[in-house]
């Protein structure tokens, strides 16, 4: 498996070299090459462009790309393009899988009525975040176009419905899908995905089906985390929503997530670039590391028969980041004082203890 590293600027940097080390680490026996690439801010002012040729081909020929986290201006900048949201669009990887679980002691300030359990599954590749924007020529009004198709809203759902699926097969949870809207408002969009992903629920008739308004939803995951499942819903919402849930999980410094394709993946952590700690070694890796072990599990499904020595590692990895999280030692954003070095040295101890 050809795997991809693109640690892009500030922190990025700092927690894809951790979670490499991991990788390494516990790697092995596994068939796994790594090839790394330059893209985010660092490399538009050198170059002048955020995403080189050579990366997208990179990423293209790879079976999967582990994304660190890129610094982009709020302002426009000519010729600069977020090279993640490119990246995501070029290589076809429509969901957005954005996990949260609550663990004792971490996290939330108020202990949730029961454990956290639940994925944000985001539609990536349309909706607001299409790219449509434009300036009239007046130059005072400016416009963005939502765009949601039938294709695009049904994988995404049926995505959800087959993870929910998995879960309740798994035993993790008894099957529930929320699917997330504005219909009442964005009537034509978000009334087509509506449409569409009631129309697939009816294929899953085992797995409980609820709608909800964004703005409740967002106030019900900030009160009662416990009552979700699966949450499916389009590209911004799911954005915006995906962080509300990442409190309950101890926070962004622990968030990893995957964007999926038919063919490829790429892993992310789903904090940014970070520049207020950037360069002092103290970025909480756990949310990188928690990506190689998405990006494990990943190859297992994939490669079907064969697939456990990569679920072994993944295991390893899970377990070591358990126990760290446990007993630490804590990086500053988790109220300890450990270094990005000293959390990172002590999940590989733990992972390869009996090795
Ligand atoms: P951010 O996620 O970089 O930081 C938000 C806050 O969380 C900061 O106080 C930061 O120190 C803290 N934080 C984030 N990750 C942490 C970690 N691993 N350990 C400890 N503390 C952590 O979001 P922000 O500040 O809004 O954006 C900073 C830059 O990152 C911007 O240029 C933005 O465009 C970019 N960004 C990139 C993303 C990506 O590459 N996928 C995602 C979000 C932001
Ligand atoms: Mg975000």
């Amino acid at each position: 498996m050809q795997v991809c590293i693109i640690p892009g600027d500030g922190i990025g940097r700092e927690v894809i070299d951790a979670a490499l080390q991991v990788l390494q680490a516990v790697a092995g026996e596994l068939p796994l090459e790594t090839a790394t690439a330059q893209a985010g801010w660092g490399t538009f002012q050198a170059t002048g462009t955020a995403l080189p040729d050579a990366t997208l081909n990179l990423a293209r020929s790879s079976d999967a790309v582990l994304f660190g986290a890129v610094a982009s201006p709020s302002h426009a900048v000519p010729g600069y393009r977020s090279p993640i949201v490119a990246l995501r669009r070029e290589l076809n990887l429509y969901a957005n899988i954005r996990p949260t679980r609550s663990i004792d002691g971490i996290g939330s300030t108020r202990s949730p009525a029961a454990p956290v359990d639940l994925v944000v599954v985001r539609e990536n590749t349309e909706g607001l975040y299409a790219g449509r924007e434009r300036l009239e020529d007046d130059g005072d009004t400016a416009i963005a176009e939502r765009v949601v198709t039938r294709r695009g809203s049904e994988r995404i759902v049926r995505h959800a419905f087959t993870l929910a699926d998995q879960r309740r097969a798994a035993g993790t949870t008894g099957g529930k899908v929320t699917v997330v809207h504005k219909a009442n408002v964005l009537r034509v969009t978000d009334g087509l995905f509506r449409e569409v992903a009631l129309a697939v629920a009816q294929d899953y008739p085992h797995i409980a089906l609820e709608e909800l308004l964004v703005d409740t939803a967002a106030m019900r995951l900030a009160q009662s985390p416990e009552r979700f499942d699966i949450i499916v819903t389009t590209n911004m919402f799911g954005d915006i929503l995906s962080d509300v849930a990442c409190i309950h999980g101890g926070g962004l410094g622990l968030a990893s997530s995957a964007n999926i394709g038919d063919r490829q993946a790429l892993f992310e952590p789903v904090h940014g670039a970070a520049p207020d700690i950037a360069g002092q070694g103290v970025a909480n890796p756990l949310a990188a590391i928690g990506c190689i072990a998405m990006l494990l599990e990943w190859a297992t499904r994939r490669q079907g028969d064969g697939g456990e020595i990569y679920a072994q590692a993944a295991q390893r990895v899970r377990a070591a980041a358990a126990e760290t999280l446990q007993h630490g030692p804590y990086p500053p954003d988790l109220r300890g004082t450990a270094t990005t070095g000293e959390v990172t040295a002590a999940v590989i101890a733990r992972a390869t203890s009996d090795m």
